[in-house]
């Protein structure tokens, strides 16, 4: 009778509970982080290391999303620009040159770092999201991130 079922057996509630316990929180904090206003909210808006403004660059002056976005239609992931591209314009074009609003700028063309823009769009790892399979086929920026051009 005794062997039915072997010894280890009788720890199995111990070990079931532990189990569903691990389990338990890495959901809690999965939600957790997800939920957070950086995931829900929309509009989220975080402070940049620059006040850089879409509705002066792609609105005023009417540049286009992929002059700085131009991964877009390549890339499974969009990027944000290097840092030379601001370059061309407030540098080497004079526009703002010496502005303290660009310091940044200059200062990560001599150091060669790149310009730490906080991520606002960011699926969960365990979406595959590919960009340039939309793109391609015709949906424009808009459809998807709004009026970027007035914000
Ligand atoms: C095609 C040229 C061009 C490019 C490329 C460009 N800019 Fe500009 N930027 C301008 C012009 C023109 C203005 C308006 C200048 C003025 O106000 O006199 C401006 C203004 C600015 C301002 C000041 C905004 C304000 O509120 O006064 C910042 C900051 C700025 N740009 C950052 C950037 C950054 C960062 C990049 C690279 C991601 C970039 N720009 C790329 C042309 C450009
Ligand atoms: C002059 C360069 C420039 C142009 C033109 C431009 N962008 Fe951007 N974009 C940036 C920079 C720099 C950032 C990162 C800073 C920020 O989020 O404000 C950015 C960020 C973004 C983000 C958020 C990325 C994230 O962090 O998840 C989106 C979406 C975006 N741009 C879409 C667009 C669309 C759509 C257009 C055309 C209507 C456009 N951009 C035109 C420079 C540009
Ligand atoms: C079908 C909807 C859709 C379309 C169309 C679309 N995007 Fe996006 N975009 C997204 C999603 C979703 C994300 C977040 C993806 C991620 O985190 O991997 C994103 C992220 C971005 C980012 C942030 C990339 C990063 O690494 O921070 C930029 C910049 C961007 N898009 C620009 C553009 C531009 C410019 C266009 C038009 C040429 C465009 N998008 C068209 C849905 C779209």
């Amino acid at each position: 009778m005794s062997d039915v079922f072997p010894k280890w057996t009788n720890k199995l509630p111990v070990i079931l509970i532990l189990c569903l316990g691990l389990v338990g929180s890495g959901v809690a904090a999965g939600i957790y982080y997800y939920f957070t206003p950086k995931y829900t909210r929309v509009g989220y808006q975080p402070v940049q290391p620059i006040a850089f403004s879409h509705a002066i660059h792609a609105g005023q002056l009417g540049l286009d999303c992929r002059y700085c976005h131009s991964d877009v239609d390549e890339a499974a992931h969009a990027n944000v620009p290097a840092n030379s591209t601001c370059v061309r314009c407030h540098k080497t074009g004079g526009i703002l040159a010496n502005d303290p609003k660009l310091a940044l700028v200059r200062e990560s063309e001599k150091t060669g770092q790149s310009i730490p823009w906080v991520r606002i769009h960011q699926v969960p790892d365990y979406v595959y999201f590919n960009h340039a399979v939309h793109v391609n086929r015709g949906i424009s920026c808009v459809k998807c991130h709004g009026r970027i051009d007035q914000m």
